[in-house]
């Protein structure tokens, strides 16, 4: 089965302050780069090169006069508009006629980190009727999703618990079959009132249909000042691998 790119680069972008008034959080610059070239790097560097770009109304001119058609990345681009910030996994069901008959690799437009796709694909190929999702120990779980992790296997996971059962952020870099849009109609908005990506991977763990993988490099979402300030800072110190 055919394996294509989503990247979502939406969102609401409100924790950037007068940074992101004019702009979108993804065009902001992480090193020597616009933050949405991270994930779009990944997508084409593991050989994927039909790519669905989803963001809001506001500044989806700005990525289309960024990227074009892709041509100049090795990839042929597609976007589709959210109208609303109503969720990563709304943003993701936005994908469903771009995927009919394929798997999707899924990346947070705003996630940057150090691995490779290419070994995460080949681990994900081994059952590919599973969701894969991906982990990494950080300092500050509450801020993320967190998966409590059990004999190698993941026992449950929540969003951004006050108190979290383990320190295993779930990464914004997600392998899934072709049902996930089928479970993504199923959502109900969460209290947030998104549709929340955590309950997405929780039906398939329910279901003993969840893998994961550690990440072994860095990672970190940049979405506020300080965590773009570390981005920034990780990827001088020592550039993604592509
Ligand atoms: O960074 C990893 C975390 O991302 C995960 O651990 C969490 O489980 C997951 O819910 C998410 O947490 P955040 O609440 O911090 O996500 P945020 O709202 O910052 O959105 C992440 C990306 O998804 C961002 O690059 C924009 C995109 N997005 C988000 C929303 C809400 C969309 O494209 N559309 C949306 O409606």
């Amino acid at each position: 089965m055919s394996l294509r790119g989503v990247i979502l680069a939406g969102g609401k972008g409100t924790r950037m302050g007068e940074l992101t008034k004019v702009t979108n959080k993804h065009l902001l610059p992480v090193g020597p780069w616009p933050m949405v070239y991270y994930p779009l790097k990944k997508l084409t560097g593991a050989g994927i090169e039909e790519i669905l770009l989803v963001s809001g109304t506001e500044h989806m001119g700005d990525f289309v006069e960024l990227l074009g058609s892709g041509r100049h990345h090795g990839c042929r681009l597609t976007y589709r508009v959210q109208d609303e910030a109503g969720g990563i996994a709304q943003a993701l069901g936005l994908a469903e006629h771009f995927c009919i008959g394929s798997r999707a690799c899924v990346l947070l437009g705003d996630n940057i980190f150090r691995d490779p796709l290419v070994p995460i694909l080949e681990l994900a190929n081994s059952r590919p009727d599973w969701a894969w999702i991906g982990l990494k120990e950080v300092p500050d779980p509450q801020r993320y999703g967190v998966a409590t992790v059990r004999n190698d296997r993941i026992v449950a996971i929540e969003e951004k618990p006050p108190q979290p059962a383990s320190p295993y952020a779930v990464v914004g870099i997600y392998i899934y079959p072709p049902d996930v849009f089928g479970i993504i109609k199923t959502l109900k908005p969460s209290a947030r009132g998104e549709l929340e990506i955590t309950d997405v991977n929780n039906h398939y763990l329910r279901q003993g249909r969840l893998g994961h993988f550690f990440l072994e490099g860095y990672w970190t979402d940049a979405g506020t000042l300080d965590s773009l300030d570390y981005a920034n800072h990780l990827v001088r110190a020592e550039p993604p691998r592509f």
